[in-house]
């Protein structure tokens, strides 16, 4: 038996504020993505905003729906969207944050894991990582280098194959 241990670095800020100059007017995109989102159900709003290779930004929101998985996470919106606008077109970084109508949130939300599968798909073709930036409403703010080290043993292409 063989132990394998994982290695993962994640910088914390202790604002919005103190993030990198690029960081932060990405969040800042999220936080107006947030305004926009439809969550009549959870009310829980969440905005994501990526930062493509190209200089173009997209913006996302969770969408739900009343048969409730047929909804879909703002990451998601939002990378699907850049996707599908900008195929080929390499995301640099993802900035996802959050507000509820019924309680401030004030740690940093983290994707679902099938927007860490998504996002994970992008970084492997694009043969370039994608940098996470992760707050919530107000406080300390989270950055992630790359997917892999939110999604590690993910399942890739190679798997299809033998
Ligand atoms: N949600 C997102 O949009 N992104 C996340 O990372 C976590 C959860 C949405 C899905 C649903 O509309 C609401 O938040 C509550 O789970």
């Amino acid at each position: 038996m063989k132990k394998l241990e994982y290695k993962t670095t994640i910088l914390e800020f202790n604002s919005v504020e103190e993030l990198p100059e690029n960081d932060k007017k990405l969040m800042d995109m999220a936080m107006e993505a947030v305004k926009n989102a439809y969550a009549p159900y959870s009310k829980f709003c969440v905005g994501a905003a990526l930062l493509l290779e190209n200089g173009i930004y997209v913006k996302g929101n969770n969408q739900e729906n009343v048969a409730y998985p047929s909804g879909l996470c703002a990451e998601r919106v939002a990378a699907f969207s850049a996707s599908s606008q900008y195929p080929g077109v390499a995301i640099l970084s993802i900035a996802i944050t959050a507000k509820s109508d019924s309680f401030i949130v004030d740690k940093p939300i983290s994707p679902c894991g099938s927007c860490r599968q998504v996002l994970a798909e992008y970084e492997h073709k694009q043969g370039k990582p994608i940098r996470i930036i992760l707050s919530g409403a107000k406080g300390k703010v989270l950055v992630v280098e790359k997917v892999e080290d939110i999604l590690p043993l993910s399942f890739k292409e190679d798997k299809l194959k033998n």
